[in-house]
């Protein structure tokens, strides 16, 4: 630990660069997303993972030694007792480790909603830290789960109200497919290193997939008639792909195949896909990627086990929600409002028993003005206001007043109000109108 500074700083303190605070209300939103999201997974019999966030740093090198996210994203560093550690900068390697450590049956369903650490450059839509919901399948090759997988996805979005989602879906065949074609790609870029983008030409030795998704012109102009991985697939691979792209039209979902689609980690194999957002700039119009990954389990010490999955980014899915004009903050759930102008006591009482009865009850402090408080109410979103002034205290009853609708008010008991206001918000759970 350094010393900390003589003099106080005067510049105030901000969240660290690339990550950002979630406050309400769109916070609220976060949460009925994660929750709309473990419903449906929930019902495709997807049980809540929760890993660490940090691992030994050799559960996330396997992803490939040679990927952005390995090499120059990581937030790796050594702990007081010299571990080397690294917080996680995706889910999938975590949920491999952890299956390999408990070995539960299999299928092994999981979903997570996580953050997730990469140290990229901070641009809208990407960030230091992100966070993933996703699933994990772990432990069948069925093809079928491919589909269920890639379906789960495709639904959820149109179930939050997205309509200009593209499904963009390529296969990597076996891991002997990919490292055939490796090579293939590597001797083929090899002849066009003189037109490549220089930052390009460098992968081509030890990375060359990696040039094959750059986003140069130059390198894409170059590389337009490259080998294409579909069509050097091996029969067993050619089977497995045309069995989920059967699956997919079976099931309804569009797609389109895009043979360059490598995705950025190294341990996919077959089935690879992203979902793209029309809504979004193309920078960070991926919303969601995934695919199989058949060799990761034995790669971090378990028995061959294959697995598919996928994750989309939170703050990506909320910006494409925001862009289709869909998927609001849900409205502040305060049911009732306490107005309390004789002292405190009523506001104080009045307010734990509602929330005791399970009513969603707000009130203010420091003993404002009627306007205040009104106010205060207002911005709250209650349906009701109960109000004790000077007179109700002493006629010991609360006004009970209807903010919607033609905002009728009544003078009901004290000790009854509970009740009645209980009654009232289940006659008219909105409260649009309550009826008094
Ligand atoms: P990924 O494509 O690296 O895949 O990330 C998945 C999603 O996370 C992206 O489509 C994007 O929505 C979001 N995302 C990634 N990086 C950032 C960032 N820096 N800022 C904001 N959002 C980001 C994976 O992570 C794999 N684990 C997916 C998977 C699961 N494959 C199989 N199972």
């Amino acid at each position: 630990m350094s010393e900390p500074p003589a003099t106080p700083r005067t510049e105030p303190f901000k969240a660290p660069v690339g990550t950002r605070d979630v406050l309400p209300p769109e916070s609220a939103r976060w949460q009925a997303l994660i929750a709309a999201f473990a419903t449906h997974v929930e019902r495709a019999g997807y049980g809540l993972v929760q890993s660490p966030m940090f691992e030994e740093i050799g559960v996330f090198t396997r992803m490939g030694e040679g990927t952005d996210v390995v090499r120059k994203e990581m937030y790796d560093f050594l702990d007081k007792g010299d571990r080397h550690l690294a917080l996680r900068p995706e889910g999938t390697a975590s949920v491999a480790r952890a299956f390999v450590q408990h070995r539960p049956p299999t299928p092994w369903k999981v979903w997570y909603a996580a953050p997730s650490f990469r140290y990229e450059r901070p641009q809208a839509g990407r960030y230091r830290q992100h966070h993933q919901l996703g699933v994990e399948a772990v432990g069948s090759a069925d093809p079928d789960l491919d589909v269920e997988v890639i379906a789960l996805l495709w639904d959820f979005y149109a179930a939050i109200g997205l309509r200009r989602v593209e499904l963009v879906l390529n296969s990597m065949g076996t891991a002997a497919d990919r490292r055939r074609y490796i090579d293939d790609i590597r001797s083929y870029l090899v002849g066009k290193l003189g037109e490549l983008d220089p930052t390009d030409a460098e992968k081509v030795e030890a990375h060359p997939m990696r040039v094959l998704d750059s986003k140069r012109p130059v390198t894409i102009a170059a590389i337009a008639d490259a080998p294409r991985i579909t069509d050097r697939l091996s029969d067993e691979g050619v089977a497995h792909f045309e069995r989920v792209q059967a699956g997919l039209r079976a099931v309804g979902i569009p797609f389109r195949l895009e043979p360059r689609l490598v995705r950025g980690l190294d341990y996919y194999t077959h089935t690879t896909f992203e979902m793209v957002s029309g809504a979004l700039d193309a920078a960070q119009s991926t919303i969601g990627g995934g695919g199989r990954y058949d060799g990761l389990v034995e790669s971090l010490g378990g028995p061959p086990t294959p697995g598919i999955g996928f994750g989309s980014g939170i703050e990506r899915v909320l910006l494409t929600c925001d862009a289709e004009g869909v998927f609001p903050a849900p409205p502040p759930r305060t049911e009732v409002y306490v107005v309390d102008t004789a002292g405190g006591d009523s506001a104080r009482d009045l307010t734990q028993q509602l929330r005791r009865a399970g009513i969603a009850a707000e009130r203010a402090f420091d003993g404002r003005s009627m306007k205040s408080q009104m106010k205060s109410a207002d911005r709250s979103g209650a349906g009701l206001v109960l109000i004790v002034g000077p007179d109700e205290l002493a006629a010991g009853t609360v006004t009970v007043r209807a903010m919607r609708g033609e905002r009728q008010q009544h003078h009901v008991e004290r000790a009854a109000v509970v009740a009645v206001v209980a009654e009232l918000l289940d006659a008219s759970p909105d409260h649009v109108a309550a009826p008094l």
